[in-house]
């Protein structure tokens, strides 16, 4: 994620970009900085921690500026710390530069650069990308604008990045690909940001970037450019939204953003890692570890709340594709209940923080018996990420929303490239389905689309059973976890007693509970368990327990059944949960908004537990 600010014009650009950066806040936090540029001086100051602690940093040092580049960092290539953190300046100390994104080819870049004798002072790609342009800039003794037009266009991966340089010292240069950036335009002055957050108590006149597109900007001038150097014309949007709305992106609430963004940050998970035309799976940790994970005899899977029921799927998926026995267990029980650890066991622990403390301490005590921990971790530089032997990050974002949506897709799919890798790996899973699984979970960011496209019919159905004071959630195979994550949710944003239980133990108790008051919600799609989960609704209908099912587009027997309907697209069953959570999300959502409460921050609960 990341944010970023800039500014060229007649005020001072510290207070405009350090105010600007708070607002970005929620794209990450973990370290900031920001490159000033005052009578032909170049000024940066980096910090890590919040903006505030920057800020606090550079009390007494010269800010004086009318031209400057901030940012806030979320982590991806290298710690949170203050060497790390943005602006970067280029070996010669002559460009400083911000950036948002991923560059997926810097590794090949970064030896190029070696060779030719360039040394780097943090672990970034965004440093890679900078001395990469100086380096060009160099060669073809060109302008700025010239040599980032060349750099880009070998570049794979996303970005947004702003430069400046004591050479032309009114002018911010700025690209974009994949993420965002918005120009702002005053009168003799311009602002730019990853959100119009930071923009609009100055202006409501706004300009959106389009991928690959170069702007120029000074003071008194917009000039738009494409890669290939010709000129755009800047479209010019006004504004309609008030600043706290802008905040979340115009959501009504982080959470409601978050399930937005799920195709996005799906993809993101993906991005540089399922490689489908070449039919590989890259992912350093897993490929750095591949032998403790072929010769595991048993996976031992550690975590909390949302991140235990990804761990369930993962242990479905795991058995079937790796078969490799698998246990998931609560943090908090593996912890204290003196576990029997073997050489050989593998533990993988999911966490969006990487900060829940009982899973911390479990981990801990793993270590000391010598288990190999492996961790599935949003947020970079965490302690679980740390104290993990190897691991993937979810690449999700920064969750705000306490009842975790994005992240639970993120560990999803990552789990699932995982089970991927290590089965091929270990001659468990045919190629042929290797490769189906493949492209079936390339096409899941649109398949999440689809079902975000309307959202009007789950809202309709919230509003139809808000007042129930009990909800059932049922499922099978796959299905089973997002039954309890269903219910999960449900508890967490709408205080409403939900229960999930697998599909067929529901004759040995909570069948005493169904009558016509009771909404049972079935996650119904189609797969191998199909034919037994039409007979479980036939049992619910039976006792006139009203049914909502999560059913497959084009299903006609569980419609037919069910009082209401919520459709997903088609997918292959081990991946059909990425699909089956988002209307359960959105059900909880509504239900919890239709009601009134604070579904961003539910009463009791926080987003990283850090007490055992
Ligand atoms: C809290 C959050 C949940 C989360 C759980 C585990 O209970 O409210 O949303 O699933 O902690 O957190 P973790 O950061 O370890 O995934």
């Amino acid at each position: 994620m990341c944010g970023i600010v800039g500014y060229t014009g007649h005020r001072e650009a510290f207070p405009v970009i350090v105010k600007g950066l708070k607002r970005l806040e929620y794209r990450g936090y973990d370290s900031s900085g920001v490159a000033l540029l005052n009578n032909g001086q170049l000024n940066v100051y980096k910090k890590k921690g919040k903006v505030s602690e920057m800020e606090e940093s550079v009390i007494g040092k010269d800010l004086h500026s009318h031209i400057g580049i901030g940012h806030t960092r979320w982590a991806t290539h290298g710690e949170p710390s203050d060497r790390n953190a943005h602006p970067h300046q280029s070996q010669s100390g002559e460009l400083a530069m911000i950036h948002n994104g991923i560059i997926e080819n810097y590794a090949q870049i970064k030896q190029e650069l070696l060779a030719k004798g360039y040394t780097f002072k943090s672990d970034t790609d965004t440093e890679v990308l900078l001395n990469f342009i100086e380096d060009i800039k160099k060669n073809n003794n060109c302008g700025l604008e010239e040599a980032l037009r060349i750099a880009l266009k070998r570049i794979v991966g996303a970005y947004c990045i702003l430069l400046i340089s004591p050479e032309d010292p009114e002018t911010i240069i700025a690209a974009r690909k994949g993420s965002p950036l918005v120009i702002g335009i005053g009168k003799g002055e311009h602002f730019l940001a990853s959100d119009a957050s930071p923009i609009i108590e100055y202006t409501k006149e706004v300009v959106y970037v389009n991928d690959y597109e170069i702007a120029i900007i000074r003071p008194d001038e917009l000039i738009l450019k494409n890669l290939g150097n010709e000129k755009q014309t800047p479209f010019i949007q006004k504004l309609d939204m008030e600043l706290a709305a802008i905040e979340k992106g115009g959501y009504e609430h982080f959470m409601l953003k978050e399930i937005h963004e799920q195709p996005d940050t799906i993809f993101d998970c993906l991005r540089g890692r399922l490689l489908v035309q070449t039919g590989q799976i890259m992912m350093g940790g897993i490929e750095n570890n591949l032998d403790a994970f072929i010769h595991a005899q048993r996976i031992i899977i550690v975590a909390c709340g949302t991140s235990w029921h990804a761990g369930l799927i993962a242990e479905y998926l795991i058995e079937e594709l790796c078969r490799i026995p698998v246990e998931v267990e609560y943090a908090s029980e593996f912890r204290y209940r003196n576990p029997v650890i073997n050489k050989g066991d593998v533990i993988i622990a999911i966490s969006q923080s990487g900060e829940t403390a009982d899973t911390l301490v479990a981990l801990e005590s793993a270590k000391e018996k010598g288990a190999f921990i492996f961790g599935v971790v949003n947020a970079v530089g965490s302690s679980i990420a740390r104290l993990s032997h190897g691991g993937a990050y979810t690449h999700s974002g920064p969750e705000i929303g306490v009842a975790s949506t994005k992240a639970f897709t993120g560990q999803l799919a990552v789990l699932s490239m995982m089970a991927l890798k290590i089965g091929r790996a270990k001659g468990t899973l045919d190629e042929k389905r290797y490769l189906q699984l493949m492209q079936d979970l390339e096409t899941i960011p649109e398949k999440v689309k689809e079902i975000l496209n309307d959202t009007s019919n789950i809202e309709r159905i919230a509003e139809k059973y808000k007042d129930a004071s009990d909800f059932l959630f049922l499922g099978r195979g796959y299905n089973f976890p997002v039954a309890l994550e269903g219910a999960l949710k449900l508890k967490e944003i709408s205080y409403i007693h939900a229960e999930g239980y697998p599909a067929a133990e529901m004759k040995h108790g909570p069948i005493a509970l169904v009558d016509e008051k009771l909404p049972v919600v079935f996650v119904a799609t189609k797969d191998s368990y199909y034919e037994k989960i039409v007979s479980n609704v036939q049992e619910i209908k039976a006792r006139k327990g009203k049914v909502i099912a999560v059913a497959t587009t084009g299903d006609e027997i569980i419609p037919g059944m069910a009082d209401d309907v919520m459709f997903v697209p088609d997918a292959d069953e081990t991946i059909a949960p990425l699909l089956s959570v988002v209307p359960l999300q959105l059900l909880s959502y509504f239900v919890g908004k239709a009601k009134g409460f604070d579904v961003d921050k539910p009463r009791n609960l926080a987003k990283s537990v850090t007490v055992e």
